[in-house]
């Protein structure tokens, strides 16, 4: 399975913070925002990415994340030149997703859990499309599951409604199948203008080809899009961080963990010789070497 970032979008709720620059570049505690995504998509074991920008931006992801193979993977860039919706991720990728199999995470959202790379693993050759359903108590700022009478079986899924008909939202990460580029090619823009993402998901749904995985109630997600989601989660890696003293959302440590790189990688990786040493200067690279404690006991 391959994999699609999709960091976009001019984050005009986020001005004037964001006008230079690209939320997904932002920093959350100690790192930039989209290792988040891409450290989730490593413990799904999806190694082939790629990264959507904006034109202005393309270039600051590529020195940023370079060609992905520090990390084990192999990374490649495309522009999306107007916001035309989640879905207009499938035709900016098609070419990419080729015949495969390809997981869609939004390079603003973060998901933290115990067990979580198991639980994804295991939606990594869907026959369909897989969603995933978390229980929030504001369901009507998200795409929201809506139950059959057997409060279990999905029938619809809508995108932000004034009247919720559950309290699961559909959070920013989605598997399918190839069939996805043609799903997207057929789909009729919104209201809005756009390529709704819940509109692909609802298509499945009708084809009886959509699964949904409940999260964990414990499982930690964080959708960036504002200065207070930004305030919350970057106090939340870092009281996480300091209180385990090991990090949340590393690519280098979730590559390392999913064997994408060995332990001589990992060091290398935090090496005082590599990026002119500044992982050793803000204490990233102690933090990277513990995991190799950790896991070694
Ligand atoms: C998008 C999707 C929505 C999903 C959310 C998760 O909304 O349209 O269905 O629940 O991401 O972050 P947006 O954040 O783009 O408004």
């Amino acid at each position: 399975m391959k994999g699609i970032v999709l960091a976009g979008g001019r984050a005009t709720r986020l001005g004037p913070a964001s006008r230079a620059t690209s939320k997904q570049l932002m920093h959350v505690y100690d790192k930039p925002l989209i290792y988040y995504p891409i450290s989730t998509l490593i413990h799904a074991r999806i190694n082939e990415i790629l990264v959507i920008t904006t034109p202005a931006q393309v270039s600051q992801f590529e020195e940023l994340l370079g060609d992905g193979s520090q990390w084990g993977c192999a990374f490649s860039y495309a522009e999306q030149t107007e916001p035309r919706g989640l879905a207009d991720a499938f035709l900016i990728g098609a070419e990419f997703i080729g015949d495969d199999a390809v997981a869609l995470i939004l390079g603003d959202n973060i998901f933290y859990g115990a067990g979580l790379g198991e639980q994804l693993q295991a939606f990594t050759d869907p026959d369909g499309a897989v969603v995933f359903g978390l229980w929030v108590p504001d369901p009507e700022r998200f795409g929201v599951l809506e139950m059959g009478p057997d409060g279990k079986t999905v029938v619809a899924i809508h995108e932000k409604p004034a009247d919720p008909p559950s309290h699961f939202m559909v959070p920013g990460l989605y598997f399918y199948d190839h069939s996805v580029v043609d799903v997207a090619r057929h789909l009729p823009p919104s209201a809005r203008g756009e390529l709704e993402i819940t509109d692909v998901n609802n298509q499945y749904l009708g084809q009886g080809k959509l699964a949904v995985s409940t999260l964990p109630f414990a499982t930690d997600w964080f959708d960036v899009g504002t200065f207070d989601a930004l305030l919350d989660a970057q106090s939340w890696v870092a009281g996480l961080q300091r209180r385990k003293g090991l990090l949340i959302g590393s690519p280098e440590a979730a590559a390392y963990r999913e064997g994408f790189i060995d332990a001589d990688g990992l060091r290398a990786l935090a090496a005082a010789d590599t990026h002119t040493g500044d992982l050793v200067k803000s204490g990233y690279a102690t933090s990277l070497l513990r995991i190799l404690d950790f896991e070694d006991g």
